[in-house]
């Protein structure tokens, strides 16, 4: 064991050591961490819902009802009505054939690509894309090729001078450590002209984006692209979903390891859900006042010199460069009470650390300036 010793203090002297932090309250703006009360830009509680009164009690509800556990795998006895109503109201929402729920993002990333991509296959990928779609990738065995970031010219170059007999694009919806929003349209295009499959994974952006919360593809979602979505994230509560046609579902219902040899969701979850998606469909203000909060924050940039990324989401990235600048800063931040974590590699590529801000519904403007005023001093 004395490598792992090593490699550690190796990861330490890198500064890419990374340690847990401690959280004390429940999850909103001003948590108490490691047992001092801060300001935090760094959840991906973008509605702030994980909090929510209404999916608390509905919560607390189903499990009085139906228990904790769900006792089994989907396949065996744990898929509940309650499953299949929120499957079928996330179909209704996203405006899709079928909707399957997984336990995690990861685990329906891992299910879906590995399901449908097989040796014979090729894989064109986001270099940025979340980890969990790499490890997909590489799970299914398929070639994996990847494009420079949203470099849809090399896209095209690339699955042009393939002839693999099944192909496979992959790319995040909203990136998830830049804020950046996939080329839906022309990915569209592409994946039509070549016969591929286009898999989307808009954790970041379902329940934000659009003006109806149904993420990146919005208006655009025809019935070939295989959509992934989080609960986690913007509806507060936990696991995902994909959504494709019936046939495609079927499909991954009998293949996917993720989601065939695993327990399922617990049902007050599933159910703390449904009453997500009534607020993410009824209360349309959080999207608005987050989009204002994003452009105040990114005008507000522009005018004190702030480097921030173009970015129209809640993830808000200034890059930094080395580790050891985005740890400085991040720890000159938390001096001053605000929590903004540093994103190291390999999280994200070499020389590119950063700070990653993320802004919930339930931020004030004014903890945006003070957020501003903070950055002011340390980064222009
Ligand atoms: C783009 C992306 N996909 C998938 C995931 C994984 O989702 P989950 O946290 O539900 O496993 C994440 C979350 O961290 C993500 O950012």
């Amino acid at each position: 064991m004395d490598h792992l010793a090593k490699a550690l203090d190796q990861l330490r002297e890198d500064n890419l050591y990374r340690t847990r932090k401690l959280n004390s309250t429940a999850q909103n703006v001003e948590p108490i961490i490691n047992g001092q009360k801060v300001l935090s830009f760094c959840s991906n509680d973008y509605l702030g819902l994980a909090n929510h009164p209404k999916v608390i009690e509905r919560f607390v509800n189903a499990a009085n009802e139906s228990g904790v556990g769900s006792g089994a795998s989907h396949l065996i006895t744990g898929h509940h009505e309650s499953h299949n109503a929120l499957e079928e109201e996330l179909a209704e929402f996203i405006g899709c054939e079928q909707v399957l729920l997984f336990s995690t993002g990861y685990m329906a990333n891992l299910g879906v690509v590995s399901s449908l991509a097989t040796r014979n296959s090729s894989i064109f990928a986001d270099k940025l894309n979340h980890a969990s779609l790499n490890d997909a990738a590489l799970l299914s065995r398929a070639k994996l090729s990847r494009y420079a970031h949203q470099d849809m010219v090399q896209l095209e170059k690339n699955i042009a001078i393939n002839n693999s007999v099944s192909k496979i694009i992959l790319t995040d919806g909203v990136f998830s450590m830049d804020g950046t929003v996939a080329p839906v349209k022309t990915l569209q295009l592409i994946a039509n002209q070549h016969d591929a499959i286009l898999i989307i994974d808009d954790a970041h952006g379902i329940g934000v984006l659009g003006k109806h919360g149904k993420g990146c593809t919005e208006n655009l979602l025809s019935n070939d692209e295989i959509l992934i979505g989080t609960l986690g994230k913007a509806f507060g509560t936990f696991g995902a979903f994909v959504a494709a046609k019936k046939e495609t579902i079927e499909w991954i219902i009998q293949k996917a390891h993720s989601y065939i040899y695993t327990t399922a969701l617990p049902v007050a979850i599933a159910e703390a859900t449904r009453t997500s998606l009534q607020l993410i469909n009824s209360e349309a203000w959080r999207r608005k006042h987050l989009q204002e909060l994003i452009q105040h924050f990114q005008d507000r940039c522009k005018q004190t010199g702030i480097k921030v990324s173009a970015s129209s989401t809640p993830i808000q990235p200034i890059i930094l460069g080395s580790s050891e600048t985005a740890l400085h800063v991040s720890k000159k931040l938390l001096e001053s009470g605000i929590l903004v974590p540093a994103i190291r590699p390999p999280t994200v590529p070499n020389n590119t650390a950063r700070l990653r801000i993320s802004f919930s519904a339930n931020h004030t403007k004014e903890q945006i300036d003070r957020l501003l005023l903070a950055l002011e001093q340390l980064v222009t």
